[in-house]
This record gives structure tokens, sequence and C-alpha cells, in this order.
């Protein structure tokens, strides 16, 4: 696949927006990216500390205690009680598993991959990387009798923060079942969902048991640990779910040298049993939500979806670019909708990824 057949980093065309907001007497702040601020957990650093001592490589597939941890996970935390420890693999960080799934899974020409209208660009990547045809639908009849081979849903969503529901998924896997289509669901922001279930349930997974109907056949969940867990220096992620599916992709990565280092999966270990650092982490983000989306209301935005995730997704009713100039001159820096495809014209994506100083600046600069 030649390399211009890559989009651009989008990123470029944010140059100009970023000098002016950095021109602000008071400093720029940042909402542009969701990368983490705060501090990896202690608890997650003396995993790391613990197994720095490692000289030989490390199981592609994952140690059976780390894979037993993430089922335990998805059973504890996701109500998928079916994870089978043998249907589970660490990646290195999820976003090279969305750009190299439809490769790894023998997609080419010929055959095209499913992906949200609105979404993370790495799925699109992900099947020009394999040589597929990515196909961006708003929902599944746009597909029509032409299902593609492999479809990506997220959820919650990032850029905008929507959460499927039980029946929705329900619908989605009876859809894919009856085509033979395979259902990759990112799910990396299930634990930052702010809506208050009764059950205290988080994000749906497409194999929570009410959804999957006690199969995973067809089905794969991937999960990052770089939001909730503050570790995205540390490139930490599994999959989960089918296990034919799993077993093809720890196969090939074998042959490819697509390991987690070990260090790294000791940290996996240990920060799908510790629910408590996610807890903390969590309501350090919903202060830091609930300043600023009280001060975009203050100053006339309409925020769409936000139920979940890391950012706001947030309108003035005009061209994003528009917006985002207007930011700037505040000193803001956010991502522009039409960065996640062309639904997202209007929109801006605000991230709550800075410190709870840099959030406060960002309110005041809002309503004053
Ligand atoms: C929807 C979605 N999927 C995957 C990723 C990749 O996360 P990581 O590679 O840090 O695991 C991100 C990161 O922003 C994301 O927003």
């Amino acid at each position: 696949m030649p390399v211009a057949d890559l989009p651009d980093f989008p990123w470029d065309s944010l140059t100009a927006a970023k000098a002016k907001a950095g021109s602000h007497p008071d400093g720029i702040v940042d909402l542009s990216v969701g990368t983490p601020v705060d501090p990896t957990p202690q608890v997650l650093q003396d995993a790391l500390v613990a197994a720095a001592d490692a000289p030989g490589y490390p199981q592609v597939w994952g140690t059976p205690d780390l894979r037993a941890a993430v089922a335990g996970w998805f059973a504890r935390r996701r109500n998928a009680s079916g994870v089978d420890p043998d249907s589970v693999m660490p990646v290195i960080g999820t976003k090279e598993l969305v750009a190299w799934l439809p490769t790894l899974l023998g997609l080419g020409a010929g055959s095209s991959v499913g992906i949200p209208e609105l979404a993370y660009p790495t799925y699109d990547v992900g099947a020009r990387i394999a040589g597929a045809t990515p196909r961006a639908a708003a929902s599944l009849l746009q597909f029509g009798p032409m299902a593609p081979k492999l479809l990506w849903i997220n959820t919650p969503a990032n850029p905008h923060g929507q959460v499927l529901p039980v029946d929705h998924l329900k619908k989605v896997v009876a859809w894919a079942r009856r085509r033979g289509v395979i259902v990759a669901s990112d799910e990396c922001y299930a634990e930052l969902d702010w809506r208050e279930d009764p059950d205290g349930l988080t994000t749906p997974s497409i194999l929570d048991d009410r959804i999957c109907g006690g199969s995973h056949e067809g089905l794969l969940a991937v999960y990052s640990l770089s939001k909730q867990s503050n570790l995205a220096g540390y490139r930490a992620g599994f999959v989960a779910g089918d296990a034919a599916l799993v077993q093809r992709l720890v196969q090939v990565r074998k042959h490819a040298g697509m390991i987690v280092p070990w260090p790294v999966q000791r940290v996996i270990h240990a920060a799908v049993q510790d629910d408590e650092h996610v807890a903390v982490q969590k309501q350090i983000y919903a202060a830091r939500r609930a300043e600023l989306k009280t001060a975009l209301l203050q100053a006339d935005w309409r925020i769409d979806y936000s139920d979940a995730g890391l950012y706001l997704w947030a309108t003035q009713g005009k061209p994003c670019r528009e917006s985002i100039d207007e930011l700037a001159e505040r000193g803001i820096l956010a991502a522009p909708g039409d960065f996640y495809g062309a639904a997202g014209a209007q929109h801006v994506r605000i991230a709550l990824t800075a410190t709870d100083e840099r959030i406060s600046a960002a309110a005041k600069r809002l309503t004053s």
C-alpha cells in the first residue's frame, strides 16, 4: 500500500489556531487531544518496576494469569461472564490493533470494512493499510445488500461520546451474524460513562451476556488502558472475544514480533484487578467535565451526546473552523469536528485531559 494512499495527518491544519491560542497572556489551554495528564497510578508504576528484570522474550498471547485477570475484569465490570481466558490477547496499545486488524484478519483488495460515519480516524487507516475499502455509514441500513467483512463500532464513541444501548447492540450482532460479518467493538471509554446507570454498570460491551446471547462467535471487544488508567505512555490494551479469531491474531502476531513488553504485561495484569484507581480518576474527570460543561452552556454552546468519554462534543451552530478561531482568540485549542468526518462540520471536540488549573482557566475564559 503506497503511503500516498493514507490520509494527511489533519493536525497540521491547526498550526495557526495553536499559535494564536499560544499568544494568550496566561498561556494556551490545549484541549485538542485526549492524552492523559495525571500521574500513572502508583499501583501500576510499582507493577512496572517489579517486572523490570525481563531478559527473555514474553508471550505474544500473554501469560495465563494475565488472560484470566482480563476475563475476570470483563465479568466484574462489563457484565460479560463468558470470556474464556484463552480468547484474550494483550496488545501494544489499541491504536496498533485498530490499524492492523483488517490486515491480521487477512482482508485485502475486494473486501470492505464498515466504520462509523463520525469516527476515530484509525478505522479508515486500518482498512487502507490492508488494501481494503473503508465504508463509512451512519446506520447498518446504509450497507444495503453489500455487507462489509469487518464492521467497527465504537461505544462510547470518540469524538461525540454516544453510548450504544443494549438493544441497539443486540440488533448489530444479529445483523452481523446473519451476514457472516465480524464485529470489532472499540470500547476504550467504557469506564468513563457519565450516565447514572441504576445497576452501576459501565457502558455495555459487545461481549455482555445480554447482547451476545452467550456466544462470542464473530465478535471482538477491543479495550485500551490508556484512558482509564493513565497508561498511554506504556502502550497497554487487550482484545477478547471469538476464540478462533483471537488465535488467528496470536499466530500472525507471533510471526510479526508484535509482542507487548513483559513489564507492560504485568501492568495490564495489575490494572484490570484494581478498580480503585479507575474510580479515583473518574471522579477527577467528572469534576473537570462539570466545570467545562457549565461554562460552555453559559456561553451559549450546545452540547450533543457526550454521555461518556473524555470529550465534550459542542457546537455554536456555525462552521467548526470559525468556532476553533474564536476559541483560539481566548487561548483555547480544541479539535475541529471535521477531523472525524463531514458530519462533524459544525462541532468541536473539547477534551477533558488538562490539569484542573488549565480547565478552570478555560472555563473562566469562556464565560468572561
Ligand atoms: C476510540 C479510540 N480507540 C482507540 C484509541 C487508541 O488508544 P491507545 O492506542 O492509547 O490504546 C483511542 C485513542 O485516542 C481512541 O479514542
